[in-house]
């Protein structure tokens, strides 16, 4: 099987790439990525040799160059990550958004519909999205695959418009797709505009922590290579046209969590027990800053059999090694025009 994965050299993307490369050496997995400020390749260095591996630096807008690809690779099937992830900066540059989001998914949507219409026999289009496109909840209650989608930032209004048309081009063309709504993930090389890695990397350089709000804001949170292993159960046994929630039944208010990161990360430091607490910095809110999100991932677990892995202490506690073990990459990632993000984004709050 040819896999094309889209988005490789992100977050997520980067450790699908990882699983499927070493769990699957039968299988020949090409990387295709534009390489924006979240993408690195330095993210999947351990195995840019190996012999089921091809990267493409290429932009899932571009229909010729993706109909080029789909051709060369004989592609079968399609786990499309690339996205512009970071709520944050939807708020500020909603377009690039859009264009991303919603017009790269509806152009390798178009180019698989071309390539496959002849015989849509094993062939899969597996769309990545996220739990925003539910909206936001109050105090109780949970996000099932059947919730009303009611997304309220540029990003998460984006991600839901992507989640339409991959089911328009299934019910319209007949295009086999499935796909998937996470809840947040976490877990090593995640860009540090995210709150956990922003906020290791701001604990080791004793910079202000910028809490929106009154950090009551609840996200439910999971181990990256968890995702990447529910990715992997829900591409070989999910069913045709279906949506599987994923989730680590892992909620946590943003005030609490933070706290939890700077006692872990103090004591790997040698710090003195919650020293970092004066870092804390109570800043102004995200603007329409959800609540809560919560995520019912029964279906996949009675289904298909997918439960995490992973507690969050531990998973965090490997998060925050990471972090610590691969100052370079933090170093490197934060050069150039993440000052200027920060300074646009945290600037004269925390300054
Ligand atoms: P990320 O921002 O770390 O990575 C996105 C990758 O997509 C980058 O490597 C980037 O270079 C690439 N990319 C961007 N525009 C592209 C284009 N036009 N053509 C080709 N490549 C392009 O994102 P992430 O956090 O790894 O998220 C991956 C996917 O998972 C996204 O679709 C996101 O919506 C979804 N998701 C993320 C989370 C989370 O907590 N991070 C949770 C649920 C779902
Ligand atoms: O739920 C899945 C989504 O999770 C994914 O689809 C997105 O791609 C991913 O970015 C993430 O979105 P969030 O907005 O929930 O994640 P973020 O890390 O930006 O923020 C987590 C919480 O922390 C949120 O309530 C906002 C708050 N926060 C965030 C930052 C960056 C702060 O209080 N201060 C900060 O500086």
């Amino acid at each position: 099987m040819k896999i094309l994965i889209t988005g490789g050299a992100g977050f997520i993307g980067s450790h699908v790439v990882r699983h499927f490369i070493h769990k699957y050496p039968q299988y020949n997995i090409i990387n295709l990525d534009l390489l924006t400020y979240a993408g690195n390749l330095e993210n999947i260095k351990d195995i840019e040799d190996a012999p089921n591996y091809t990267f493409v630096k290429g932009d899932i807008q571009d229909i010729d160059q993706m109909r080029g690809l789909f051709t060369k690779y004989e592609i079968d099937a399609v786990i499309h990550l690339a996205a512009e992830s970071h709520v944050d900066r939807s708020i500020s540059d909603p377009f690039v958004f859009i264009k991303t989001n919603v017009l790269g998914t509806a152009t390798l949507l178009q180019v698989a519909k071309e390539k496959w219409q002849d015989n849509m026999e094993g062939k899969l289009f597996y769309h990545v999205s996220t739990d925003e496109v539910y909206g936001s909840l109050e105090d109780t209650g949970l996000f099932y695959e059947d919730t009303a989608y009611d997304p309220r930032s540029p990003y998460s209004a984006s991600k839901a418009s992507s989640d339409h048309f991959v089911r328009a081009w299934h019910h319209t063309y007949g295009l086999p797709v499935v796909l998937s709504n996470c809840s947040n993930n976490y877990g090593a090389n995640q860009f540090p505009e995210k709150l956990i890695p922003l906020f290791i990397n701001n604990i080791i350089n004793e910079k202000p922590l910028p809490v929106y709000g009154k950090g009551i804001n609840v996200r439910d949170w999971l181990y990256v290579e968890d995702h990447a292993s529910a990715i992997d159960v829900i591409f070989h046994k999910g069913r045709n046209g279906e949506t599987y929630n994923i989730g680590g039944h892992n909620e946590w208010r943003n005030i609490d969590l933070i706290k939890l990161l700077i006692k872990l990360t103090d004591a790997k430091l040698g710090r003195p027990e919650g020293s970092s607490e004066k870092l804390i910095t109570y800043v102004t809110d995200r603007a329409g800053h959800d609540l809560r999100y919560a995520i019912d991932a029964s279906k996949l677990k009675d289904e298909l059999g997918w439960v995490p892995s992973l507690q969050f202490e531990e998973g965090l506690g490997k998060t925050i090694d990471w972090y610590l073990e691969n100052k370079d990459w933090l170093a490197n990632v934060i050069s150039g025009d993440y000052q200027k993000y920060y300074e646009n984004q945290y600037g004269s709050a925390i300054g």
